[in-house]
């Protein structure tokens, strides 16, 4: 071992012992003639001292220190004198006052420097990605990542679940998000597909007995990036034979609550709350609510049936809905120009049409520009319906019910934040259950599952798979932790019958299915028990334990928003070599000529 300890972990009962240290320089000081050194490594900091009467080639060479050198020291443990007990810092009682010093390594002039407080540009942290990861805070959230894994890894182990890995080569299928593709040498014009996730696998592992079984998994989807999303992201996959939901519900739920003991030190009781699809999109306007704040949506489509207000009147009539939020005592906080700046906002984001406002007046009366449009009458019954008190600020969207949703559901997390509504060390589960089974997909004029297309239907709905399918609800559920959906899962068909009925609702002929998914067929016909699982996004589980906004900061090497690595280069043209031995030939568009140049060089 070059060290004897770490830069994290002396403390004043250390006093008088000789100690060797290694580690990172954090910040280099010259007081007049002393020199102070922080140490850093991922323990954390220690202060060391260099004075003047130590020998002169070493005093010399302390001189010569630059942030981020990588060092060893010996030296003696002491007490910092009265009053230079730094409380902030756990090593701060202390300082190890140098008799040799050893330069590791030499750096360069970093682009930032890691242990400064102020963050660098998010370009700076993804092109230098092994000092952004040098941050405290990076380390904080890798080290909370790697214990979330292991609290996993005990729990499914101590309940008799064992960990399999399936391939990252597989068959690329239809449904889902857009595919990663890998080309095949010796089947040339064949490709793989990288996994969206181990859903095929993880089932016939369920028809070849193994009842239960787990992943940690690294999945790949092709699809736009978000704060919440990552194109290679890692799932806790999870799958249970002889069982019906609520074991599933049961056994994840004890798993959240040792998540919140081992990781955060809270208890949380059973059962954590559940809510119907349908309550969730009525109340929040989201499948993924955020229970942490009011500001429910109320449906005022029944009064708006005969108001004179064209924009509320013609939806209402027109099978749409009028739907609103009241943010409490928040009128006076919102000149027309903010409100302006909202209606701005939803139109840009959601394609909103517009949005009606009201303010509540001293007397408890609805104002606005709108309100001349309205009877008192009609005036009193809407602030009614949603409680309004003096102060109150309502607003309204009139379209249809998925507009509604997504435009109240929007503001509803917007203002939330802006109004510090949200107390940041809450953790709010809920469960949300009983999704439909299918959505109408408009642009491809057919039906999709909304999960995917391996969900059972909840038994009773069954009989409309084929003359009612938009009302079958499926056996499916979602964690919803804090308004994000941190995992779901579902209840799987086990018969290859149903299974057949569901693909030909997708569109999909027998000889279609059979060339897709000819295998998952051919085994639910060899002894499939009834079985199910569910998935948890690993990623999105630590950026929410470790109270961060994206997971691209609780990965430790991620992509851009543009599926990039700023690092690496990756995605990054190959050599034509590669490229003949795989039988492709790329075709660029004008605008990545420049990706030409490493081809031909
Ligand atoms: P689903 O597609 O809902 O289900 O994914 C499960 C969970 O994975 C997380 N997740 C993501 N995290 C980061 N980046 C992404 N691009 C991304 N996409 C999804 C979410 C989500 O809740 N096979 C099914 C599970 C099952 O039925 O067992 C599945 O993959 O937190």
């Amino acid at each position: 071992m070059l060290r004897s300890k770490t830069c994290g972990e002396l403390r004043l009962s250390d006093q008088g012992k000789t100690v060797t240290l290694c580690g990172w320089v954090d910040s280099a000081r010259d007081h007049s003639g002393v020199f102070f050194v922080n140490i850093r490594d991922r323990y954390g900091k220690t202060q060391t001292v260099f004075y003047s009467t130590m020998d002169a080639e070493q005093f010399n060479l302390v001189r010569t220190l630059r942030n981020e050198d990588v060092i060893r020291i010996i030296g003696e443990v002491i007490a910092r004198p009265e009053g230079l007990v730094n409380p902030k810092m756990p090593t701060g009682e202390i300082e190890v006052k140098v008799e040799k010093l050893e330069i590791l390594n030499r750096s360069e002039v970093v682009p930032f420097l890691p242990g400064a407080p102020e963050i660098p540009s998010d370009e700076m942290r993804m092109k230098y990605r092994f000092i952004d990861l040098r941050r405290p805070e990076m380390q904080r959230v890798l080290i909370i990542r790697h214990k979330i894994t292991k609290v996993l890894r005990d729990y499914f182990d101590e309940n008799g679940f064992i960990e399999v890995e399936t391939p990252i080569l597989g068959k690329s299928t239809p449904e889902g998000a857009r595919d990663y593709l890998v080309p095949s040498r010796v089947s040339q014009g064949a490709f793989y597909a990288l996994p969206q996730s181990p859903q095929l696998y993880k089932q016939l592992l369920m028809i070849a007995g193994y009842d239960r079984y787990f992943q940690i998994a690294r999945c790949f989807r092709d699809e736009d990036l978000r704060a919440d999303r990552q194109p290679e992201f890692t799932q806790l996959d999870v799958e249970m034979s002889f069982i019906e939901m609520e074991d599933i519900l049961e056994i994840m739920s004890r798993l959240v609550v040792r998540l919140m003991k081992n990781i955060l030190d809270r208890d949380i009781s059973l059962p954590i709350p559940r809510i119907s699809y349908d309550e969730a999109m009525e109340r929040f306007g989201h499948d993924a609510p955020d229970l942490r704040f009011g500001m429910e949506l109320k449906d005022i489509t029944d009064i708006a049936q005969s108001v004179d207000f064209k924009v509320f009147r013609s939806v209402a009539e027109n099978g749409g809905r009028v739907r609103g939020i009241n943010v409490k005592n928040a009128a006076d906080q919102f000149s027309r120009k903010d409100i302006d700046g909202l209606t701005a906002w939803t139109a840009e984001q959601f394609g909103a049409k517009g949005l009606v406002w009201f303010k509540v007046d001293a007397n408890g009366k609805l104002t606005g520009s709108s309100a001349k449009n309205f009877s008192d009458e009609s005036l009193a019954a809407i602030g009614n319906r949603l409680e309004a008190e003096p102060n109150d600020f309502l607003l309204f969207s009139s379209d249809s019910f998925g507009m509604t949703c997504r435009v109240l559901n929007g503001l509803r997390r917007r203002l939330a934040a802006q109004l510090n509504l949200i107390d940041p060390n809450e953790m709010n589960f809920c469960w949300v259950v009983k999704f439909p089974m299918f959505d109408w997909d408009e642009e491809e004029n057919r039906w999709v599952a909304t999960h995917h297309p391996f969900t059972a239907p909840l038994k009773e709905d069954l009989q409309y798979l084929e003359s009612d399918p938009g009302r079958i609800r499926a056996q499916a559920y979602d964690l919803v932790l804090n308004g994000f959906e941190v995992g779901g899962g579902t209840i799987r068909i086990h018969d290859s019958e149903t299974q057949n009925r569901v693909f030909s609702l997708l569109g999909m002929t027998r000889e279609m299915a059979k060339q897709q998914f000819g295998f998952l067929l051919d085994a639910l016909q060899f002894g499939a028990p009834p079985h199910g699982g569910l998935a948890f996004g690993l990623d999105r589980l630590v950026m929410l334990f470790a109270k961060m906004d994206n997971i691209r900061d609780c990965i430790a090497f991620p992509k851009t928003a543009k599926a990039t690595d700023l690092m690496t280069g990756a995605p990054s043209p190959v050599a034509p070599k590669q490229l003949d031995e795989l039988a492709i030939k790329t075709v660029l568009p004008e605008s990545n000529q420049n990706l030409k140049t490493i081809e031909n060089s």
